[in-house]
């Protein structure tokens, strides 16, 4: 039975002018235990190049920030340099984990005072920062758990990444992987907590919901979550927001919000125009998948008809695929990029389909309950 509900980004916008327009995601700031480490990770197993960076060698000395870019992504890992401090115990309570889900915007004084006087509690008053390329305003406000959304202002600047960084490039060649924009970000909340985050962003954020499953969709025999997706106006920023259902079982959820002590970004998934490249380099330089079992293939085209793809390279990278009313799409998941069981990747390719892949949930959430079970922590 098909419970979830579709609704189009257009069909669902508000007659009003959007008082938060978005460009699209800016970056994404982790807070990680060392972030030297962190930039050779994902500079040699995920194809991004270094571009900026921050750290004593350019004046900070309390941090060290590495700006990374592939395609429109643009990553920022951030180590404290000092046991006391704000990253230090985001990392001793989380682990490596993002702190930092940055909007592009044309006015960030605006951004704030907007989503601020529609309930938002501002995390980081206005900056302006400046430099010989030009200015950059940010401000921030808190989202679920202890992450924040920084509204980056950009349009008078024409350096690198922002005032404070300084340009600088990947010490060997790095090669690309193909990976192109943040297709969207998921929450994970806490018990009953999904709805609250979901009007958060309806009334603080204008954005408008536009697919929802219930735990009847999205459940096993052994557990269970719901999931609420949330989009801008233009549709190029979607918040997935889940949070935990009963099941026989421990759900994924709860098992992410037992090792992350608290809500935060569940999966980042950025997108390619080929999938099939993009996951044989991947899984050549050693970045996990999840693994479904080969039975999955037996009734897929049955299941979403005729793909552009060949099946059995398909088959053979253990690639999922699934179909909405609007065209297919291709995905796959890493397995947690830390040693807690919290942040994964999403790797994912749009053929026309505009959904999350709901085809695909059972075959997923039992690859994950099987990775749990070795964990010990179904
Ligand atoms: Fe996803």
């Amino acid at each position: 039975m098909d419970n979830a509900q579709t609704l189009s980004p257009e069909a669902s916008e508000a007659s009003t002018a959007d008082f938060l327009p978005l460009l699209g995601t800016d970056y994404v700031e982790f807070y990680v235990g060392n972030a030297k480490q962190s930039a050779y990770y994902y500079q040699h197993a995920w194809g991004y190049e270094v571009v900026a960076y921050a750290g004593p060698e350019t004046g900070v000395k309390d941090r060290a920030s590495y700006v990374l870019q592939q395609g429109k992504i643009r990553l920022v890992l951030t180590t404290s340099l000092q046991p006391d401090s704000i990253i230090s115990d985001h990392v001793k309570k989380h682990g490596d984990g993002v702190k930092v889900l940055a909007l592009w915007v044309t006015d960030a004084a605006k951004a704030l005072e907007e989503t601020v006087s529609r309930g938002a509690k501002m995390a980081i008053p206005l900056e302006e920062k400046t430099d010989a390329f030009g200015t950059v305003k940010t401000a921030s406000i808190f989202t679920y758990g202890e992450t924040i959304h920084t509204f980056v202002e950009r349009k008078n600047y024409t350096g690198v990444f922002m005032p404070g960084y300084q340009a600088k490039s990947s010490s060997f060649q790095v090669k690309p992987v193909g990976l192109q924009y943040v297709d969207h970000c998921v929450g994970n909340v806490g018990w009953g907590e999904m709805n609250t985050w979901v009007k958060f962003y309806e009334e603080a954020l204008g954005f408008k919901v536009i697919i929802s499953f219930d735990d009847q969709d999205i459940s096993t025999e052994y557990s269970a979550l719901m999931s609420k997706v949330v989009s801008n106006g233009n549709g190029f920023v979607k918040f997935p927001i889940n949070e935990p259902a009963k099941g026989k079982k421990r759900s994924q959820v709860e098992e992410y919000l037992d090792f992350y002590h608290g809500p935060g970004v569940q999966h980042i998934a950025v997108a390619t125009d080929n999938i099939l490249e993009t996951v044989a380099d991947l899984r050549s330089r050693g970045v996990d998948f999840l693994e479904v079992p080969a039975s999955y293939y037996d009734d897929l085209h049955a299941r979403v008809g005729d793909i552009q793809e060949d099946i059995n390279e398909i088959r053979k990278l253990n690639i999922l695929v699934d179909r909405d009313d609007q065209g297919y799409l291709l995905q796959l998941f890493t397995k947690p990029v830390e040693d807690r069981p919290t942040l994964f990747y999403e790797i994912i390719q749009r053929r026309g389909a505009r959904a999350f892949g709901k085809g695909n949930f059972k075959a997923l959430f039992e690859a994950i309950e099987r990775e749990q079970e070795r964990r010990g922590t179904l």
